[in-house]
């Protein structure tokens, strides 16, 4: 069989700036940048951007579309006793995408919860008691939430419907499920910037405080910030660019890709201050207190925002509508990650059976974060994932790449193929500067939650949270000297 092809070169970049754009850009970016200096906090994300997102991403280009597999297999071809670093980010793709799937689900209850708006009021309680129905602890489960239950099916059967043909169903959706929440997020821009107070909002978002710069805290949490948002690390930059031809371009539409992302995330700032000025000013609540991040800011701050503006119902649909719409290329770009290396080593299967078995899975893993402790489970899943998992692959992808089989190879690739030549520099961050950074983000982590266990969960919560990180870890590591040992 012959391997799919995207259509073209913009679906292509459609399909990798729908992974990269998602949540990230609307609830946490803001976020960060209001608490760490406002305009101050872009010195360190763009020098994170060029020195460690650029370079990272367009490596994963390369060897994805260099290798014309997907991740198990191009790391195989870079070095066969790595195939497990493969497997090492799939299952961080597998282990997310089973809870991003249910803050989707969140989003579709509140989506149809819009008309007649239902938490005109008390959000919070609607938000805990109502939708999640939270108990009072992790060692509560409550059994299940089956409203929720029902909501992550639905968007279980969506996800399955825009990939099940693979790239052609992709190809096709993401033509219009990358620019209707662009497009969306400018209306509410709109919206914003005739509202009062919006403008205090703005000052808080972009006032800088020069100050701040001086803390690490502010550099480790841009470095994370542009790690997450280029969905760098899970395999699925890397299976995206195995459906290019070997020798399209990489290093233009790296930048593209890395360009646009961040400039959706600036705009999302400012619709998000805009509206939170507007909140305080109508409200007295000080922006500090209103400026959150994660499902704090999605499902509590801002629906009552929203409540609080004329046509609430309305604009309360639009804006659960961008979040659907943000997140669904995200999280099919995270099956895709793992269809592919399956499809790589069964040719035979077809694309449309292989999706249901992983989506099938992946709706099942996450039944646990459907019961009434599931927010529990989800905060605790996701802390070590994102601040354990991620790093370690990225660590071991540029030892890899930049020490194993050499970035300067791979540089000279690049440059065969790209209209924009790629200089030395880049050698140099694979092997340095990403190592550096990537290693003192993961010590700076690991001192914290061995100082403070994370959360305040009980010793068997944080047990599972742990192994999450250790047992994929130890399987690659096991892979890796096994398959050593084969070789010689
Ligand atoms: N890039 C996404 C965001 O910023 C997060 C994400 C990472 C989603 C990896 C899917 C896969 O929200």
């Amino acid at each position: 069989m012959t391997r799919q092809r995207w259509t073209s070169r913009t679906v292509f970049l459609l399909a990798a700036l729908g992974s990269a754009v998602g949540l990230g850009n609307l609830w946490r970016f803001p976020y960060l940048a209001g608490k760490y200096g406002g305009g101050a906090f872009l010195v360190p994300y763009l020098i994170a951007l060029v020195l460690v997102g650029v370079p990272l991403l367009m490596l994963e280009f390369a060897i994805g579309q260099k290798m014309q597999q997907g991740a198990i297999g191009s790391f195989e071809k870079l070095h066969p006793s790595f195939w497990g670093l493969g497997l090492l980010a799939l299952m961080s793709s597998f282990i997310i995408v089973s809870y991003y799937a249910v803050v989707m689900a969140w989003s579709l209850i509140y989506l149809l919860a819009s008309f007649p708006m239902k938490w005109s009021g008390d959000v919070k309680s609607y938000f805990f008691e109502d939708v999640l129905q939270r108990t009072d602890g992790i060692e509560i489960l409550g059994g299940i939430n089956w409203p929720s239950l029902w909501a992550l099916l639905v968007v279980w059967i969506l996800v399955y419907f825009c990939i099940w043909k693979g790239t052609k169903s992709v190809g096709k959706v993401v033509l219009y499920s990358v620019p209707l929440p662009i497009i969306l997020l400018g209306l509410l821009l709109l919206r914003a910037v005739t509202l009062p107070g919006f403008l205090q909002g703005w000052e808080m978002y972009l006032k800088p405080t020069w100050s701040v710069l001086l803390k690490p805290d502010v550099w480790t949490a841009a470095f994370s910030q542009i790690f997450f948002t280029l969905s760098l690390a899970f395999g699925i930059m890397i299976a995206y660019a195995s459906y290019k031809k070997s020798d399209d371009d990489i290093a233009k539409d790296t930048w593209v890709t890395a360009l646009l992302n961040s400039s959706i995330s600036l705009l999302a700032g400012f619709v998000v201050f805009g509206v939170l000025g507007y909140m305080s000013w109508k409200t007295g609540t000080p922006l500090t207190e209103l400026a959150a991040s994660g499902p704090g800011l999605a499902f509590v701050v801002f629906p009552e925002a929203l409540s609080l503006m004329p046509l609430p119902g309305l604009f309360s649909f639009l804006f659960f509508l961008m979040l659907l719409s943000l997140g669904i290329d995200s999280a099919f770009s995270l099956v895709e990650a793992v269809n592919a290396a399956i499809l790589d080593k069964q040719k035979h299967l077809p694309v449309a059976v292989v999706s249901i078995g992983v989506c099938l899975a992946a709706l099942m893993a996450g039944i646990i974060y459907t019961t009434r402790a599931g927010i529990y489970f989800l905060d605790l899943v996701d802390h070590f994932v994102t601040n354990y998992n991620l790093l370690l692959t990225g660590i071991f992808q540029s030892i890899l790449v930049g020490w194993i089989y050499g970035a300067e190879k791979l540089r000279r690739y690049i440059n065969q193929v790209s209209d924009w030549k790629l200089g030395k520099w880049w050698n140099f961050a694979i092997k340095y500067i990403i190592l550096v950074v990537l290693v003192t983000l993961l010590v700076t982590q690991f001192s914290k939650d061995i100082k403070i266990p994370y959360g305040g969960y009980p010793a068997w919560a944080l047990g599972i949270g742990w192994s999450i990180v250790l047992v994929p870890l130890l399987l690659f590591l096991f892979l890796m000297v096994m398959n050593n040992i084969k070789l010689k």
